[in-house]
This record gives C-alpha cells, sequence and structure tokens, in this order.
C-alpha cells in the first residue's frame, strides 16, 4: 500500500473561511478521497495559521483582550466550518500547538547548524496584508500587487536565513522533477523569479505581541511565515513523532492559491534543503477566481460564505460547479447565475432525471427489484467500461477535475440516450429478457457512476447507492479495483426511490 501526504495551507483566523478557502480544501478533499478509494493510505492535513499579526489585530477589533481565547474560538470555528462542509482531513493543526514548536525547535536547530541564519539589519518595505517583505520588483505602481496597498518602510535588526545559498540548487530541483511545481505556467514564473536572483531573508521580527519565541534571542518573535511553512513537518510527526514521520514525508502535495507560491516553492523548499530533509513532491498552485467578475474582498462586500450557500445549494452541486467550471491551475470566475444554471441542468434535468426514470421503471415494471440480466447481455456493452475508468483515473491522477467530470456527464448522457434508443415502455410489451437487460445496465451503471463521482460529491454517491438499494457501508468498504467490475449490483434487492436528490431551484 502506499501512502498520500496532502496538505492545504495553513488559514489566517482574522475572518471565518470563504468560498476562495472552501475551493482549496475541496480539492485537497477530492484528492484524499480519491486516494483513499485507489487503496492508498492517506494523511490529509489543514489548519490554522495563529501566530499572525492579522488575527491580534481581528481580536482587537472583536473586543477580546485575550487573544487566546480568541483563537480557541476562530480555530475551533474553522474546524466546524469543514465538519460542515463535510471536509475528511485527518488532521488539524494549529500553530499555536506545543506539538508545533517542538517541531520548529528542532527544525531550525538543524538550519542554524548549517550555518543558514545570521544577525543583521533589516530596512526595506513591509507589506502588512502580506506579512512579508517586498521588494521594488514586487510592486506595481508602487503598490502590491495582492493588496492593493503601498508597503511601510521599515529598519531593524533582524535575523536572516541564508536563502541566496539556495538558489542553485532549486534551479537543479525544479528542472529535474518537472513535476515538483504545477501547473507550468507557475514553474516557469517561479524559474525566472530565481534566475533573477534570491536575497537571504529576514526570519525575525522586533517587538511584535505575538508570534513564537525566537530561539537565538527573546527580544525577537519568530516570523510568521517561517513558522507557517514547518506546519507540514509538524503534521508529519517530525521532532516529536519519528515514526510517523518516517512513514508520511515527503508530502505528496502541496495545494494552495497561486497568491502564495513563492512561499511554498522558493522559501519552503530552500529551508528544507538548508536542514537536510527531503522536498515535497508536487507544489500545485491553482488560480484565482472572482465574484462576478470582480475582485473577492470583504470591503466590496461580495464575499461568499459557503456554509450559508450550502443552506440554498446542496454542498455537493457547490463543489460540482466549482471543480467543473474552474478549471484547475486557472483564474476563474465564480457566479451565482451561472451556479443555478449548472444546477438545474446538469443536477437536476440531466443526472436528477436518469436517477429517477431508471427508479421509476424498477418499480414499473419489476416491482421495484433490480432485475436478474441474461448471461449476457445480447447487443448491449455496458455504459460504463474499462475506457471511462481508464479515462477518469487519468483526469483525476492529473488533476483536471472539470475533465473527470465531463467524463462521468459523458457517461449520464450516454444512459438517459440509451433509455431513448432502447424505449423500455415498448420492450415491456415485446422483449422482456431485453427489458431486463435495459434496466440491469441502467442500475449498474449508476452504481459505477456512484463510485466516480465519490471523489467529487461524496453525498451524492451515497444517495445514489441507497436509492438503487445498495448498502452503502458495503459498497465503500470496496476499492475501486473491485467496484469497477462491471456486474457488482445485486440482482433482486430492493430500490428505494425517495425524492430526487437535486429538486428544481426557481
Ligand atoms: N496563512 C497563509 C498560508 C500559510 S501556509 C503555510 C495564508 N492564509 S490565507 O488565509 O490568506 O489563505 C490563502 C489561501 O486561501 C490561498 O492560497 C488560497 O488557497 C485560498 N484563497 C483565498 N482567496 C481565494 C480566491 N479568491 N480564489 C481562490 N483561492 C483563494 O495565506
Amino acid at each position: 500500500m502506499s501512502k498520500f501526504y496532502l496538505t492545504t495551507p495553513i488559514y489566517y483566523i482574522n475572518d471565518l473561511p470563504h468560498i476562495g478557502h472552501a475551493y482549496t480544501t475541496f480539492v485537497a478533499d477530492t484528492v484524499a478521497r480519491y486516494r483513499r478509494i485507489k487503496g492508498d493510505d492517506v494523511l490529509f492535513a489543514t489548519g490554522t495559521d495563529e501566530n499572525s499579526q492579522k488575527n491580534v489585530e481581528a481580536a482587537n477589533k472583536a473586543g477580546e483582550t485575550d487573544l487566546r481565547k480568541y483563537l480557541d474560538k476562530m480555530s475551533a470555528r474553522w474546524q466546524e466550518t469543514w465538519d460542515e462542509l463535510n471536509i475528511s482531513n485527518d488532521d488539524f493543526i494549529r500553530t499555536t500547538e506545543s506539538r508545533h514548536y517542538e517541531t520548529v525547535l528542532v527544525f531550525f536547530d538543524l538550519v542554524n547548524k548549517r550555518g543558514d541564519i545570521y544577525k543583521g539589519v533589516y530596512e526595506g518595505l513591509f507589506c502588512d496584508g502580506c506579512e512579508a517583505f517586498l521588494t521594488e520588483k514586487d510592486l506595481v505602481d508602487g503598490k502590491c500587487s495582492y493588496h492593493l496597498k503601498e508597503p511601510r518602510k521599515i529598519s531593524e535588526e533582524n535575523y536572516f536565513f541564508r536563502l541566496s545559498n539556495y538558489a542553485k540548487p532549486l534551479l537543479e530541483h525544479i528542472e529535474k522533477n518537472p513535476n515538483f511545481i504545477r501547473p507550468e505556467k507557475r514553474r516557469n514564473e517561479i524559474v525566472n523569479y530565481i534566475k533573477a536572483g534570491l536575497n537571504d531573508i529576514s526570519i525575525s521580527r522586533q517587538s511584535l505581541k505575538c508570534g513564537l519565541l525566537f530561539p537565538l534571542d527573546k527580544n525577537q518573535k519568530i516570523y510568521v511565515w517561517f513558522d507557517a511553512l514547518i506546519n507540514y513537518l509538524t503534521a508529519a510527526g517530525f521532532g516529536h513523532d519519528e515514526e510517523k514521520f518516517k512513514k508520511w514525508w515527503p508530502a505528496d502535495l502541496h495545494l494552495m492559491g497561486k497568491d502564495i507560491t513563492r512561499f511554498h516553492a522558493v522559501i519552503w523548499p530552500a529551508m528544507l534543503m538548508s536542514a537536510k530533509l527531503q522536498l515535497p513532491k508536487t507544489i500545485f498552485a491553482h488560480g484565482f477566481f472572482t465574484i462576478n467578475g470582480e475582485k473577492m474582498s470583504k470591503s466590496f462586500g461580495n464575499t461568499i460564505d459557503p456554509v450559508e450557500l450550502s443552506k440554498i445549494y446542496p454542498l455537493d452541486a457547490i463543489r460540482y460547479f466549482l471543480l467543473r467550471e474552474i478549471k484547475f491551475g486557472e483564474d476563474g470566475d465564480f457566479s451565482l447565475v451561472y451556479l443555478k444554471e449548472h444546477y438545474n441542468n446538469d443536477l437536476a434535468n440531466v443526472f436528477g432525471n436518469l436517477l429517477y426514470r431508471a427508479l421509476s421503471m424498477t418499480e414499473q415494471y419489476f416491482g421495484g427489484r433490480v432485475p436478474k440480466h441474461s448471461e449476457k447481455s445480447e447487443g448491449l456493452d455496458p455504459l460504463c467500461e474499462i475506457d471511462v475508468w481508464r479515462e477518469f483515473e487519468d483526469k483525476m491522477d492529473n488533476y483536471k477535475f472539470n475533465e473527470a467530470l465531463d467524463v462521468i456527464w459523458k457517461v449520464i448522457e450516454a444512459a438517459n440516450k440509451f433509455i431513448e434508443n432502447e424505449k423500455p415502455w415498448q420492450l415491456a410489451k415485446i422483449n422482456e429478457n431485453r427489458l431486463k437487460d435495459v434496466l440491469y445496465n441502467l442500475l449498474e451503471t449508476l452504481r459505477q457512476v456512484g463510485w466516480l463521482l465519490l471523489p467529487l460529491m461524496p453525498d451524492t454517491s451515497e444517495r445514489v447507492w441507497k436509492q438503487i438499494g445498495i448498502d452503502t457501508a458495503e459498497e465503500k468498504g470496496k476499492k475501486i479495483e473491485l467496484a469497477k467490475i462491471w456486474g457488482g449490483l445485486k440482482s433482486g434487492i430492493a430500490v428505494k426511490k425517495g425524492e430526487p436528490i437535486f429538486p428544481r431551484i426557481i
């Protein structure tokens, strides 16, 4: 059995999750569920980035004088939100936990012993939004390109990390490992960025209220990004659980938005090289999406709360829309108008109708029991064949979720067409054996569609299986290899047609 360790960014908790955070987390959940049904042992970690000035400001704004209380409350609400959104994370890491500080100290020591930490004076530009030092070349019209604000000029005594030492080995690693930074667009950006020259970076802060104590100097705090990136080691057990660490490291996949690629694809691997630890296998930076064409921001009042949205649309419809409409890796737009259109068309009409018709006909012609098909379903090719699975797995292995959903909808559309062509209502009068084959074929296709949908729309799979009479616990216990063999649906079981799984929304 192989292992698969994947992560989302750990999020700031100055507010609750919005649809952008949910997007990364849905994708991670999809990958985690996919790897699990493939038979991998999976560690899926997410969490909260707590040693940040942003959180302190948010606590002040909320009138909470006890920072710890604020962090506990907000972090718990993030984990609750992921539960409500059916996220199957195995770990939830908080950077204020003691296991994290233990890991940070062990890691820091390795980097320090390598001679990569020194004291100096930092003078330059600092963006409060990014909580990062910027250089002139990062600015657009004198402003941070993400936060559209002029950075502050600051000067203070800091400790530095010798990032500049790692430009060459980083370029070599990127060159040798084409899957290290994905997609290609981001890899090219990073390569150009490194080639333009890397400066050492400051990794401590003077006189900050929050942050982990800097091990070499009690008047300094560890720069929040330096500590945050190490969370990926903490969740894998580094520095406090060697067995666990041996099993899970290196990470197989770090997922994030393109806003934080440099931290993950330049600073993080350089830190790991310095500590002589293995690098993650893949860093995948997806695009950013706008809301109805506009940047999503609190000040525009256009942020979307995924939990509120899931009170209107089934959660899986939101996942469906995000995964099918936005090509993973590219920018996209989120629009409520399109969400509704796709919901009513793809889910309620095309998919919902297929299920509804297959079940109604089973009730009408076979008293609600899955019919027994003939030994050889003469002239009937299974709708969901081996090629479908091959294509699907190829798309999923390559993080092409929209194309994986295209494959599934091709099957669903073919099944609807199959009904039109076979005309079961006529077969009922003239050829009962063929009618049995046709209906069995439809129901078995739905069982398999349930499997194809499992990583992408997990709740829908279960609902489909329940309606076609399957014991969902037993079905879920199978791995893909068994599940995809045609004929897994038992004849004779009673279907349980319920309410339409995707009722139309007006
Ligand atoms: N705390 C850091 C990450 C540290 S990881 C070691 C951070 N946190 S954040 O709360 O600001 O989250 C940023 C991430 O949220 C993005 O990288 C992306 O995954 C997600 N997104 C936030 N807004 C988004 C969009 N509008 N569109 C797509 N993803 C978005 O940065």
